[in-house]
């Protein structure tokens, strides 16, 4: 199917009905439902669906670059750009193929932006549903030039949340985090479940790969397992930057909330012929 603007989206279903959506444009899911229809992305009704911005909302991918850490644009440009269906993917451990329904896509740079990063890549992504609607992406990251580069990535996923007042983290607790709002200075987190009150602009450093979102109100948990992926962004802009936010209405930071994973403070280096995997798996639990 195609967007409003012409730009290819691949729509997967699972047999129950759960449904995803991705599109080429930077490689980002644009939704995520259960097999009963409900959203679990957020996407901004102001959103500018026309690239090179990147749509706010769903998962766009940061990389090369987390925010401003670095000269390239805020982060980096593969949430910019055209990616490709990857019709010769090479294969994948059966764990992350099978009962899955799945699109592979790829994303190179043209001659033209290799003057401004001049690093040869192939990034493969694999987005998938499983059978129990769970949402997998698995990117994999090859450097094909003759000299090593380095690079930050995130998951920068914006989950549907029905009032962020309503709404804890588990599994962040204890840990340092570089907080954006002090000049990335480092902290660390009290022993309780992260709840949300202000602004919030953090990287968690090495965290556990299993993070809760528990939305109280809608009596639901969105389960974040992560692989190759330290660190965990956590975003919420509350009330003054949205309303700074073109894209963004003036409430809608009550129903989001970005939990991330991601490899930031530790930039990853592929030597020649190297490969990077970074795996994200988004689950839903509903408790009564
Ligand atoms: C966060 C950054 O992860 O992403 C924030 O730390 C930023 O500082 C936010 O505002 C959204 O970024 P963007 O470029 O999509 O507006």
């Amino acid at each position: 199917t195609k967007d409003r603007n012409g730009i290819d989206q691949v729509v997967l279903r699972n047999p129950r009905g759960a449904s995803a959506q991705v599109s080429l444009h930077g490689g980002q899911v644009l939704s995520w439902k259960t097999d009963r229809g409900e959203e679990l992305l957020f996407t901004s009704s102001k959103a500018i669906f026309k690239p090179p911005t990147a749509v706010r909302g769903g998962i766009p991918i940061c990389f090369p670059q987390f925010g401003n850490r670095g000269s390239l644009e805020q982060h980096g440009f593969a949430r910019n750009k055209i990616w490709v269906i990857d019709d010769n993917a090479p294969p994948l451990h059966a764990n992350d193929s099978d009962g899955k329904t799945y699109a592979d896509l790829l994303f190179k740079l043209s001659q033209e932006d290799l003057k401004v990063w001049p690093h040869s890549f192939e990034f493969r992504l694999r987005v998938s549903l499983t059978a129990d609607g769970y949402l997998t992406m698995i990117s994999r990251i090859r450097n094909i030039n003759c000299k090593p580069f380095s690079f930050s990535f995130a998951y920068h996923t914006y989950f549907s949340v029905s009032d962020i007042s309503e709404v804890r983290v588990e599994g962040l607790e204890t840990l340092d985090y570089l907080d954006n709002l002090y000049q990335r200075e480092r902290f660390t987190e009290q022993g309780d479940a992260l709840t949300f009150e202000s602004e919030v602009d953090r990287v968690y450093l090495s965290s556990s790969d299993v993070i809760a979102v528990y939305d109280h109100e809608k009596k639901r948990t969105f389960v974040i397992r992560k692989d190759g992926l330290p660190d965990v962004v956590v975003w919420n802009p509350w009330e003054k930057k949205s309303k700074s936010m073109v894209d963004f209405g003036d409430e809608e930071y009550k129903q989001m909330l970005c939990v991330d994973g991601a490899a930031i403070e530790k930039p990853i280096t592929l030597k020649p012929g190297e490969e990077w995997t970074g795996r994200l798996e988004l689950s839903v639990m509903l408790s009564t």
